[in-house]
């Protein structure tokens, strides 16, 4: 399997074998990491970081990964380059490309990850756009093959809350591509989104998948093996979107009486974070001031428990990242 020279903008972009070759790879570079063994597979490479949004792990997973690859990484921060505002999406990408060996792009729109990867010759990874968090799904999948003594075709993941955003999107999609029983909880007004869901179905129709949508929460729950939440307001939205979010989604909230209606003592819970889970935040702070709520898409008491996976599941973007990284610079076979 070659995957030099490959971008990657959404999780459909790899087949369910390259999908599975870079999550090998990320447990190769895992265990050579952890014994100190770490081969440099990327030394005198350079990679752009370009972000138009904000970031903890998927910044430091990309700057981190590279470097202990042996490669170079430039952080270009919002507001930090020409990007969009003087010069186009097209423009700086042929500028890029010829600098850089590999792109990561972090912003709004699909467009214009999909501009770079048009226009830069060199691979492209998104670390996040409105409508996709592929590499986000990476470590979701990685760390649920971690848990799981059955293979991925065998388990089930039950997405619960704002099933609109980009990381439902690369959930559902990602989980039908490896096969995996993907049910969506959420309202109405919040559902996956038409290209995400026609997708994820198109790709259950050839991998066997199931894929199942309800606003039931405690019925979609039941016998899951993973539940999977996040933000109710993504990157970008207005706050004053808060209080309508709020409302729609606090049925759909991740609490010890969800994780019951499991059924099953063994399931285990992920979310991307950030999370809104204390009002140890900025946004916390308002909404228990403003709404009286100490947490909004998963409880403290849920997030802190032994079924919580969440820090391994960050854990694993460096992992995942860095295997992304060496697939499409280096090659996957070494
Ligand atoms: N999960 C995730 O993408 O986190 P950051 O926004 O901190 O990168
Ligand atoms: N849906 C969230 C994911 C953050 C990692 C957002 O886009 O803000």
């Amino acid at each position: 399997m070659d995957l030099r020279g490959r971008s990657f903008l959404k999780d459909a972009d790899f087949s369910a074998e390259e999908f599975s070759a870079v999550l090998d790879l990320a447990g190769v570079l895992r265990e050579e990491k952890r014994t100190g063994r770490e081969r440099r597979r990327l030394e005198g490479k350079n990679v752009a970081l370009l972000f138009e949004k904000t970031s903890t792990r998927t910044r430091a997973a990309f700057e981190i990964g590279a470097h202990d690859q042996g490669a170079h990484a430039s952080y270009l921060g919002a507001g930090e380059t020409q990007f969009g505002v003087k010069e186009s999406p097209e423009d700086t990408a042929r500028v890029l490309g010829r600098m850089f060996d590999a792109i990561e792009f972090r912003g709004f729109r699909q467009a214009d990850v999909e501009m770079l990867a048009a226009h830069s010759g060199v691979p492209v990874w998104n670390g996040l756009t409105d409508d996709w968090h592929p590499t986000q799904s990476l470590a979701d999948l990685f760390t649920m093959r971690d848990h799981s003594a059955r293979p991925l075709s065998d388990v089930s993941v039950c997405y619960v809350g704002d099933a609109a955003n980009n990381t439902c999107a690369s959930l559902v999609c990602s989980g039908a591509l490896m096969g995996m029983d993907v049910r969506v909880a959420a309202p109405e007004s919040r559902r996956p989104t038409r290209v995400a869901w026609t997708t994820a179905a198109a790709l259950a129709a050839s991998s066997g998948a199931s894929l199942s949508i309800t606003d039931d929460p405690m019925a979609a729950v039941s016998g899951a093996d993973f539940l999977y939440t996040d933000v109710w307001l993504s990157l970008g939205e207005p706050e004053e979107l808060w209080d309508d979010r709020i409302d729609a989604l606090l049925p759909y909230q991740v609490n010890e009486a969800l994780v019951a209606a499991t059924g099953n003592p063994h399931v285990k819970l992920l979310h991307c974070l950030p999370a809104f889970h204390d009002a140890n935040t900025g946004i916390g702070k308002k909404i228990l001031e403003k709404r009286g709520l100490r947490a909004m898409e998963i409880t403290d008491e849920v997030f802190r428990s032994p079924a919580s996976l969440v820090f391994e599941e960050a854990e694993n973007r460096l992992h995942t990242i860095k295997a992304l990284m060496v697939a499409t610079l280096h090659g996957i076979d070494d």
